[in-house]
């Protein structure tokens, strides 16, 4: 088989998305996932493209299979420094480097690197001991956020809604009871209203690439209640409630971070995934900084870029984004992922239920299953995870992406499923006209280009 050959490291949704859209460049014959899951499993996609699914350690993977580009999706082997370690051993890697990585992997380290960049955020207090607590927790009028400073595997932020609340979180995250050396720093973040926005943008370390907007919906149930998880759904692309905002977004919060990162020697290639707060009548507010694509919207970007992903991410990886600059063009069309998620998610999972449907699912068009949690057995698909599938609809409105989504979505079945019914719901008849309303634009640092 000729062609370009590219490792995706992951097992989510998330890289099942990222490996089909891959396979989409006209360059690329084979995808690899790392571990994957059941939907990366070996598929022949007609006779000249696989998709398989590899075992094992990625770099030992990526050394057995020679690939021309490395893909990371998740944020831990990105803080761990997988970047680093495949670039040594002379692969073309797509991500951050460790040392990059912590805007993700410290929520200290983003608060200061933000403050210091003149980045508008919540107003914070970093907190690394008990005798800190309390004088901390006072500078708080209303109960402050309770951030543990490391990864947590999406757990480790706590909405507080008393100051005991969050006095007793805080105490159980800095004695390491609860997300041991993760939680020994933490932050305390003063709560802000308004409407979240996904904004992805692809950096070389010198340039970035604004993708179009996505809303994702995080909690569990309908009409945001119910407890945090990673993501029940998303759509986009979203508009802004007011146009000139996507340049507000560009120029005093996607720039000056590659621009910061780049000043301190430790420029950022890979995928700055800012998630910011809308609020009416004032600057959009940055809480989070992710250093990878987000899951489920990566779900829903892969349905809106166009253009040759592979030679995108492999010139971002190069440091030569800004050569590329046709390869994106604005969104044609709309699209929605509602996230099917397993018995017990968030919490105690049961795993293990045959999935069934998901072959009649296969055929229709304008419908994508991406796999997360699963894992086969036999003839059967079975559930593994607590996201299980994000089945995706896309189409010319927001309506139709929607309508396709929740038809294939219940035409899906297992024990204990559980789905959101209201993703997207709030957008309809407000959504961006494809091809408008939302910039797919590039942008480069001023004095950087
Ligand atoms: N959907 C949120 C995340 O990927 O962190």
């Amino acid at each position: 088989m000729s062609g370009r050959r590219v490792l995706v490291v992951g097992k989510g949704g998330r890289e099942h998305a990222l490996a089909r859209r891959l396979l989409e460049s006209e360059s690329v014959a084979e995808v690899l996932v790392a571990p994957g899951n059941a939907g990366t499993e070996a598929s022949p996609l007609g006779s000249s493209k696989r998709l398989a699914s590899a075992d094992g350690a990625p770099l030992e993977v990526a050394k057995a299979f020679r690939p021309d580009l490395v893909v990371v999706g998740p944020e831990a082997p990105l803080c761990e420094g997988l970047v680093d370690e495949l670039q040594a051993a002379g692969f073309l890697a797509y991500g951050p480097s460790r040392a990059a990585a912590r805007l993700e992997g410290s929520k200290a380290f983003l608060k200061e690197f933000a403050v210091r960049h003149g980045i508008n955020t919540p107003r914070h207090v970093t907190v690394r001991s008990e005798a800190e607590l309390a004088p901390a927790l006072a500078q708080f009028a209303e109960p402050p956020v309770v951030k543990a400073d490391g990864l947590c595997a999406g757990k480790g932020v706590i909405v507080a809604t008393s100051h005991e609340q969050a006095r007793s979180a805080a105490l159980e995250m800095l004695s390491g009871r609860a997300f041991g050396a993760a939680g020994r720093t933490l932050v305390l973040e003063e709560r802000v209203y308004g409407s979240e926005v996904s904004v992805h943008a692809i950096s070389d370390g010198r340039h970035a690439w604004l993708l179009p907007f996505v809303q994702d919906h995080k909690r569990l149930a309908d009409n945001d209640r119910g407890p945090n998880t990673g993501g029940m759904g998303t759509y986009g692309p979203v508009a802004l409630p007011e146009p000139e905002l996507a340049a507000h977004i560009r120029s005093r919060i996607i720039e000056p971070i590659v621009a910061g990162m780049a000043e301190a020697g430790t420029p950022f290639r890979g995928t700055i995934f800012a998630n910011l707060m809308l609020v009416p009548g004032a600057a959009p507010t940055l809480f989070e900084v992710n250093t990878r694509f987000g899951d489920p919207e990566t779900q829903i970007l892969m349905n809106l870029l166009q253009g040759d992903l592979c030679e995108l991410l492999s010139s971002a990886a190069r440091g030569e984004l800004g050569q590329g600059r046709d390869v994106l063009a604005p969104p044609q069309r709309h699209a929605l992922c509602v996230i099917l998620a397993a018995h017990g998610y968030p919490g105690e999972l049961r795993l293990g239920d045959p999935i069934r449907g998901l072959e009649a699912v296969a055929a229709q068009e304008d419908v994508l299953v991406y796999h997360a949690g699963t894992r086969r057995q036999g003839e059967q698909t079975l559930t593994a995870g607590g996201r299980v599938l994000g089945v995706t609809g896309v189409g010319r409105t927001l309506e139709q992406a929607r309508q396709r989504a929740y038809a294939a979505a219940d035409s899906i079945e297992f024990a204990g499923k559980q789905l959101r019914r209201d993703i997207g719901i709030a957008a309809l008849g407000s959504a961006a006209p494809p091809g408008g309303g939302v910039p797919v634009s590039p942008i480069s640092v001023p004095g950087q280009g």
